[in-house]
């Protein structure tokens, strides 16, 4: 399995996004992660359609949108329009999941869901083979820099198996607290999407830092 690195903007230094961009596709990134939040679903508000504009504007990545936000919906069009690839909604924040991943695929995004730590993997049950992508939070959502929750790699594995049962190719993505600790227990367990803020922000050199987790992703059997 090949596994893909997606930097969060959310830790790069705004007064040149461009910039952390280009250093992060030096570094052999895979996807770009934009983290959109509302002070709602999560406590702290971070930016809008108009930085995933933006990150549109300095990279040919795909633009994975993670949004955490209430009623994803009201957001759909303006992030589709500003160039989202990837379309990852709430299953807590979602009431009528199947109808907002239709949506999203109308609008020719990939449709995702994603899980907070405490929510069971039995939210997604029902519309598995509907996912483009399955995003397991390894922290609670709402800000950078956290410390990873250790039980979140037995859920990556669950996760695996149920997607694998429902025949599904949906994209297996972790996201919070991903370092050089944390990243091979995850691609183990069936990840194959990693999520990274801090730990390729705050290296003293992030295109080494996504090279170097990169490689501790290694097939082991
Ligand atoms: C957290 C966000 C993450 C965050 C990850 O709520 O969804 O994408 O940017 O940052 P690190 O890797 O620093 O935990
Ligand atoms: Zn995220």
């Amino acid at each position: 399995m090949t596994v893909r690195i997606a930097p969060s903007v959310l830790a790069a230094d705004f007064r040149h996004l461009g910039h952390d961009i280009a250093v992060c596709e030096a570094g052999g990134a895979d996807w770009i992660h934009v983290d959109i939040m509302d002070g709602r679903f999560v406590p702290s508000l971070s930016f809008g359609s108009k930085v995933i504009d933006a990150v549109k504007r300095s990279t040919a990545l795909t633009i994975d949108v993670h949004l955490m936000v209430v009623e994803p919906e009201r957001y759909f069009d303006e992030c589709a329009k500003a160039g989202a690839n990837v379309l990852t909604i709430h299953a807590e924040a979602a009431p009528h999941l199947d109808r907002q991943l239709m949506r999203i695929k109308e609008l020719g995004c990939k449709a995702g869901v994603a899980l907070n730590p405490g929510t069971p993997l039995s939210a997604i049950e029902e519309v598995a083979h509907l996912l483009d992508l399955l995003l397991i939070m390894s922290v609670n959502p709402g800000y950078g820099g956290q410390k990873f929750i250790e039980y979140s790699v037995d859920k990556i594995a669950r996760a695996r198996w149920l997607l694998d049962q429902a025949d599904s190719n949906a994209v297996l993505e972790v996201d919070g607290g991903i370092s050089r600790d944390t990243i091979g227990r995850c691609f183990d367990a069936g990840a194959d999407t990693l999520v990274v803020g801090n730990a390729i922000f705050s290296a003293a050199d992030p295109t080494g830092e996504i090279r170097v987790l990169r490689d501790l992703c290694v097939e082991t059997a």
